[in-house]
């Protein structure tokens, strides 16, 4: 491990979602399907981390470990719980969280959508409902005139590819659907929904005069697609197109408003310049395989404890792309690893931001580093059983401990690198 520190201005982080660390709400589409036994451990999002009564003691954490920004989500089925029915109360809650961030030295980055809303919204057929643009504008509407004297800084949707992968064509997350004629529309709409969002930010923070720079943008889930057979002419094909489908033509489509030729007949929007920074959630590498146009691990590559291969090159690569491609600031708003005995997560921090320091020494403009995540949390599908925390979370006593790698992370957000202590402390990790 060779000692690094990262450009000047570099800030360093932590990312989470409202669903998987609040606790408590059951008015979302997340606790209605954990409630029909789709969770692998049979876990729920209403304990997670309890962090809703909790937030005090978890921005104490994160000072203690020098958390400079912090990405959190917004729970609209708390904000909103009725269709046109806002909570007062939630949104003082939210003030009074970020307020205490705020107090805490450590600048906000708020999420509008991470994969759940109101069962109100279910109910008018969620993202497949071209009225869902004006739901969600108006949601947004309603918390930027709240919140955007505080909060400069918003994602209004994370990783539209993933919602839509896993609830429209895998139907292995809600609402559970398989259908490519559901997949398009829902794109369709997602994209509309974080045009008028980005429109609708800009503006009321322009008319209200709230101070700092408004920055708004989109969470991309985006990985590495390689052949699993590189001298395979068809697994290439199948790298290439998951590359521009899953990922680029996403990307194009949530910045520019730029529908892929095949989709042209069916969408349309103006084109425009949606983005001023670009989210990128990295994880790992995916190898295709023609045959079923399915996704694998190469032979003989490390991987994490739910079987993703842990590539840190990938990030360099895609901090220059995407910087080279769109020009703006490149924030990585996650990147992280389900680490369930803490065994290589510090190793697995400092090659990622060893990359990101490649990067930017290449030209790219990377600003920032949101690691994924502050606290073992609800995991989705996985529940609780995937640890990706800095912070190791008890579920039962709600007790949190700070993990090793968690130590190491926040010696390296002080210090703005791997310093050689840090270096032999990863070693000796
Ligand atoms: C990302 C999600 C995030 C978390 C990580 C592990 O795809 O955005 O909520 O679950 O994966």
């Amino acid at each position: 491990m060779k000692p690094f520190m990262l450009p000047k201005g570099f800030l360093l982080g932590a990312a989470t979602a409202a669903t998987q660390i609040e606790g408590g709400d059951k008015n979302n589409n997340w606790y209605d399907w954990c409630t029909r036994g789709k969770i692998r451990d049979g876990t729920s999002s209403l304990r997670a981390n309890d962090h809703w009564n909790r937030y005090k003691e978890d921005i104490g954490l994160m000072k203690q470990l020098h958390i400079k920004v912090y990405r959190m989500g917004l729970e609209w089925s708390r904000i909103e719980p009725e269709k046109g029915q806002f909570s007062p109360a939630a949104i003082e809650h939210y003030r009074d969280e970020i307020k205490t961030l705020l107090r805490a030295g450590i600048r906000p980055l708020v999420t509008l959508h991470h994969f759940t809303h109101p069962l109100w919204l279910c109910r008018e057929g969620e993202f497949e409902n071209a009225s869902v643009v004006q739901y969600f504008e108006r949601y947004v509407r309603y918390v930027v005139e709240r919140l955007g004297d505080l909060v400069s800084e918003y994602i209004t949707i994370n990783e539209p590819n993933v919602y839509v992968g896993n609830g429209y064509f895998f139907g292995s997350w809600p609402p559970g659907k398989k259908s490519l004629r559901l997949m398009v529309k829902v794109y369709k709409n997602m994209t509309l929904c974080h045009i008028a969002a980005y429109k609708a930010i800009h503006e009321v923070r322009r008319k209200m005069k709230f101070p700092g720079k408004t920055m708004v943008g989109v969470a991309n889930h985006v990985c590495i697609f390689v052949p699993y057979d590189r001298r395979s002419p068809l697994d290439r094909i199948a790298a290439a197109v998951a590359r521009l489908v899953l990922q680029d033509s996403v990307v194009a489509m949530m910045t520019r408003g730029e529908v892929p030729l095949p989709l042209r007949p069916f969408i349309h929007m103006k084109r425009g310049d949606y983005y001023d920074f670009i989210g990128v959630n990295y994880y790992q590498r995916r190898a295709m395989h023609f045959r079923g146009f399915k996704d694998d691990v190469l032979p003989d590559v490390p991987k994490n404890d739910l079987g993703w291969e842990i590539y840190p090159e990938g990030l360099e690569m895609l901090c220059r792309k995407y910087y080279r491609r769109y020009r703006v600031p490149i924030w990585i708003t996650e990147n992280g690893t389900c680490d369930n005995t803490d065994s290589f997560r510090a190793r697995y921090i400092a090659d990622h931001l060893a990359a990101v320091k490649r990067a930017a020494d290449g030209g790219a403009k990377v600003e920032r580093y949101y690691h994924w995540s502050i606290i073992d949390n609800f995991e989705w599908a996985e529940g609780e059983s995937a640890r990706f925390g800095l912070i190791y979370c008890d579920y039962e006593t709600q007790r949190r401990t700070v993990k090793k790698s968690g130590r190491i992370y926040g010696e390296i957000c002080e210090a703005g690198g791997v310093t050689e202590e840090i270096a032999v402390e990863i070693e000796n990790a």
